[in-house]
């Protein structure tokens, strides 16, 4: 086995904590100290020379610093000389700007590929990008996980007798298609209208293909103001649906997301931990699943 390191940024040490006690390790020791004027100046306290180098950090909130904090780190660190340097980035921000929505807005996820590969990481590895395509933006290899069989353990624990998978766009049919052969049920697809002008507002506008009397369960990548998903629940209801369970990876829960997903009609609410959910954003139906596992096989992979 190779001689390794795992080291945590600030987004989630929950979760690096339980990936390193998987691995029968410590976290590395880093200072994350800010100057007065709110600048990040990690300190590797670590030998890390010849050394296999993993740092775990999701983009979260704040995503910014967790960007810059995740760099600076990596710079640290390869200054050091390790063997190798490998970002493990349990939810990758930015890449629902994966293309130039209109003309004019920049393609943030290929930016964020580049600021990794100038802070010298030769490898990533991630969890449920938006779209796959993103492994792309990257010169380096890239392990793309999935939270899939995470998220169908948990609902099929549920026992639900007449399931049917939605997918709550039209971008997001792959990941429901996949979930419905791991539960061998059905799909159906609802099809939602962004707002190029306006921020993080959608709706759904049409189901395609009959819910009535089915425990819907809705699979997305992300919840970010819960828009998508709050409406998706209130309008499977509407066509019959008995009972609406939401599977999604990354619970971003930004705004009012919380407010929103507490008065929609949602039964049972299966998030995973790729971002750490702060005590006031934990809602009542809430099932929080690890992705742990998933990243220590990943890494027990590399170093082995
Ligand atoms: C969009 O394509 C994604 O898959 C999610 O559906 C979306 O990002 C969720 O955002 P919100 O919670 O703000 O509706």
């Amino acid at each position: 086995m190779k001689d390794f390191i795992l080291f945590s940024g600030s987004s989630n040490i929950s979760l690096a904590q339980t990936v390193a006690k998987t691995l029968g390790i410590p976290l590395g020791g880093v200072d994350l100290a800010r100057f007065a004027d709110g600048e990040i100046r990690p300190w590797i306290q670590e030998d890390v020379r010849d050394k296999t180098v993993f740092v775990l950090q999701s983009f979260s909130y704040d995503m910014d610093d967790h960007i810059m904090e995740l760099c600076l780190m990596g710079d640290a660190i390869r200054r050091s000389a390790p063997k190798t340097m490998i970002a493990v980035i349990p939810y990758m921000g930015y890449a629902r700007q994966d293309k130039q929505h209109r003309s004019g807005e920049p393609v943030s996820a290929r930016v964020i590929a580049k600021f990794l590969e100038v802070s010298k990481f030769s490898e990533v590895i991630t969890v449920d990008l938006h779209n796959d395509a993103i492994v792309g933006f990257f010169q380096v290899p890239v392990t793309h996980l999935s939270a899939l069989p995470v998220l169908a353990g948990e609902i099929k624990k549920l026992n639900l007798k007449n399931m049917l998978v939605v997918s709550p766009d039209v971008g997001g049919v792959k990941r429901a298609r996949n979930l419905a052969y791991q539960l061998d049920v059905a799909m159906v697809v609802m099809e939602k209208k962004r707002y190029i002008d306006r921020h993080d507002k959608s709706e759904n506008y049409q189901i395609i293909g009959d819910v009535s009397g089915k425990d819907a369960i809705v699979i997305d990548d992300v919840i970010s103001t819960g828009g998508t998903i709050a409406t998706s629940a209130k309008a499977l209801k509407d066509a019959g649906a008995v009972s609406v369970t939401v599977g999604a990876t990354h619970p971003v829960l930004a705004g009012n997301a919380v407010e929103k997903l507490s008065t929609s009609p949602i039964d049972h609410l299966i998030i995973t931990d790729t971002i750490a959910v702060p005590k006031e954003k934990q809602l009542k139906n809430l099932h929080v699943t690890s992705v742990a596992p998933l990243i220590s096989d990943a890494i027990a992979t590399i170093i082995r």
